[in-house]
């Protein structure tokens, strides 16, 4: 099989890549080892940036998140007893749009399928080669037969444990950012109607605890736990007690119960890979930077990373120029590392660490009052969170 760019992995930046490439006229295959199944029902994050919400829209493929997405002007803030409003519209004109990636994929698949896009599931065995010549090729098994596609160029789209990374040639200059959390978030869906209108970020002494949706009849909770602890040492009961404490204040507003039908830990890290790029082989989304979930960064910076990839390969194949390409790895971490520190910050401020200090602990406190009072201060939080980088 030949092909002009070769994508590794059906993630939010493989099929979107896909998307905007064949919208350009340049031939892509996708390759991914999950089923369709698997991928079209995994439940990951759930916020869509202003910049992601325009890009779905201008490629033709946001009509399902602009009827059934919930598009929210603001965020809260709980902390000292308190809930906060951060109105995110007044503040920078923009909005996010809370719409769960696995919707955003089966967007895209059937986008690329409709169009008569190639994309082999559940293949095995990846390998790449050639990333040094202008031949690169990948290998693998589908549907039980050694298949290779030789291509211009290949994407590493294929997450964090994906093999992209690992065979990038040049290993010896890689350079590897990395800090992981002492904590990590369990999640739970929920059937239960909204809580809130808005997304409800609690920082409270038992630990952070965050209120989201997913639709009118399923929500959406996290809890800030053990990450080496496990789902089964927690009963419906136990986490809605631990959820009614951190959330809930004097005024009356009560989280709303309903059944838990999932429950997982997800664990926490920043992770910054450099270069993202050798020869032909580019590297996007989650193969080459993880933030922690707090802010909903991840899947964005995915579609930020795509945005420039697809700009390189159009002046690549229309205008024959590399300089856009050749610019890839600086280009992209400007964006990365400022959501990297975004992710960070509010992490760090939101999330109850063991060992601070008392008077780190005030700190923490002095900075969330600092958010809701000044406006400067909180104009920098929403511009962040709704990504006006
Ligand atoms: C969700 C996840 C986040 O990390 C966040 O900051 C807000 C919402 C979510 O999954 O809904």
């Amino acid at each position: 099989m030949h092909t002009q760019v070769a994508i590794i992995g059906a993630g939010p930046a493989g099929l979107l890549l896909s998307h905007l490439l064949h919208l350009q006229g340049i031939e892509s295959v996708v390759i991914e080892s999950r089923s369709r199944d698997d991928i079209e029902a995994t439940i990951r994050a759930g916020v869509l940036e202003q910049g992601t919400m325009d890009i779905l829209n201008e490629s033709g493929v946001g009509e399902r998140m602009r009827t059934i997405g919930a598009l929210h002007h603001g965020v809260e803030l709980s902390f000292d007893g308190k809930r906060h409003r951060i109105d995110l519209t007044e503040l920078t004109g923009k909005a996010i749009t809370v719409y769960p990636q696995h919707e955003v994929i089966k967007d895209l698949v059937a986008a690329r399928l409709a169009a008569q896009g190639q994309i082999l599931f559940e293949v095995s065995g990846v390998a790449l080669h050639g990333v040094e010549t202008g031949k690169p090729s990948v290998t693998f098994i589908h549907r039980g037969e050694e298949a290779r596609i030789d291509a211009d160029f290949i994407i590493g789209a294929d997450g964090y444990h994906g093999v992209s990374r690992a065979s990038m040639p040049g290993q010896e200059q890689r350079r590897d950012f990395q800090r992981i959390y002492p904590f990590g978030w369990f999640g739970i869906l929920v059937e239960s109607s909204p809580s809130s209108d808005e997304l409800i970020y609690a920082q409270h002494d038992r630990g952070f605890a965050l209120v989201s949706t997913r639709s009118p009849t399923v929500q959406r909770l996290y809890f800030q736990c053990d990450p080496k602890d496990h789902v089964d040492n927690w009963s419906d009961d136990r986490i809605w007690s631990e959820l009614h404490a951190r959330l809930e204040n004097n005024d009356g507003w009560k989280v709303n119960e309903g059944r838990i039908f999932q429950k997982g830990i997800i664990a926490m890290r920043s992770f910054v890979s450099t270069p993202m790029q050798a020869g032909r082989l580019f590297l996007a989304g989650d193969s080459a930077h993880i933030v922690p979930p707090t802010g909903a960064k991840g899947m964005n910076l995915a579609v930020g990373d795509v945005k420039l990839l697809a700009r390189g390969f159009e002046q690549f194949y229309k205008q024959g120029r590399d300089a856009l390409l050749a610019g890839y790895t600086d280009d992209a971490l400007k964006r990365i590392w400022r959501a990297e520190y975004f992710s960070w910050t509010m992490t760090r401020l939101l999330h109850t660490f063991a060992d601070a200090t008392p008077f780190e602990r005030e700190m923490q406190r002095a900075e969330l009052a600092n958010i809701v009072s000044s406006r400067a201060m909180a104009t920098a939080l929403a511009e962040n969170y709704v990504g006006d980088f």
